[in-house]
């Protein structure tokens, strides 16, 4: 049976196996998905020692990413763009790396009819969750993108790497000047109940709101937008089975459907 691996630290919160095994069954693909626990020094030698016993494929999550890049032969654009590696291939001796985030995020806004193309996106934040999603949701074609961050130098540095006139960055303050279509919100605040300094004032009944955290509560982010009047408030579990399904597709040739997946998870988070 072919073997799949998630690799972390921590790891036991990972939803990745239960995932995957239900897109195996759903799919009839013959695969074993498990998670493991890799200690900080070992990313490399897991991986190989991983390769060494005919595994296909692994997703990597925090905080080995980067390092994931760093041992790849072979980079998708996508994946050198985020700098990190979310899913490795292994073949032929080879270890190919992509990055399946973005995908997941814009799966994940397409699916509940969220059109993209044409409209003006702000991203809140800088770091790595940010840059991640920045080539997918590009490439859906909108009339801007804005990238806001508490530490604009962050913001204007990651801009730079895309070298696309349709994305801009600025500081809060000079967000709030304009109107969006679509806010996401890929900053870490909401993990410290913050919410990154944006105005009242650019929320409509029309505005997509978007978090990529997801918890059993509303974020803090959602719960503000929510109050400020949005009507379409979302969270990042769909960016999480996004993610895993556009993985799933890249090792076994099969894109499985996300929808009941997906309900099971919500219904476990709100059931906890
Ligand atoms: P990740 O990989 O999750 O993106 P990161 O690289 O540490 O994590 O980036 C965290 C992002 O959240 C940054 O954009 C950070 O802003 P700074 O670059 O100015 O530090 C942003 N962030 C974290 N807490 C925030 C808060 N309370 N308000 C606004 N932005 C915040």
């Amino acid at each position: 049976m072919d073997q799949y691996r998630v690799f972390g630290n921590p790891i036991e919160q990972s939803r990745s196996p239960f995932i995957h095994q239900a897109f195996a069954q759903q799919t009839q693909q013959n695969l074993a998905y498990q998670s493991q626990l890799v200690p900080l020094e070992q990313f490399t030698h897991t991986v190989q020692e991983f390769i060494n016993q005919g595994g296909k494929g692994a997703n990597v999550t925090v905080p080995f990413k980067e390092e994931a890049l760093a041992l790849c032969d072979h980079l998708s654009e996508r994946a050198e763009l985020a700098g990190a590696v979310n899913t490795l291939i292994f073949k032929e001796n080879k270890i190919f790396g992509d990055n399946t985030d973005g995908l997941g995020l814009v799966q994940d806004l397409l699916r509940q009819h969220v059109v993209l193309a044409n409209k003006r996106i702000l991203l809140l934040g800088a770091g790595g969750a940010a840059k991640g999603v920045m080539l997918p949701l590009l490439a859906q074609n909108p009339s801007a993108m804005v990238v806001a961050n508490r530490t604009v130098s962050k913001a204007q540095q990651l801009c730079q790497q895309f070298a696309n006139d349709k994305i801009t960055a600025c500081s809060f303050e000079q967000a709030n000047q304009q109107d969006f279509d679509i806010i996401i919100n890929a900053t870490s605040a909401s993990l410290n109940g913050a919410i990154p300094p944006i105005s009242a004032d650019m929320i409509n009944a029309e505005t997509v709101c978007y978090d990529m955290v997801y918890g059993a509560a509303l974020t803090p982010f959602l719960v503000w937008a929510k109050a400020q009047g949005s009507e379409h408030i979302i969270d990042g579990l769909g960016m999480l089975v996004g993610q895993a399904a556009e993985s799933f597709s890249l090792w076994r040739g099969v894109m499985p459907e996300t929808a009941n997946v997906l309900q099971v998870l919500r219904d476990s988070l709100t059931a906890s």
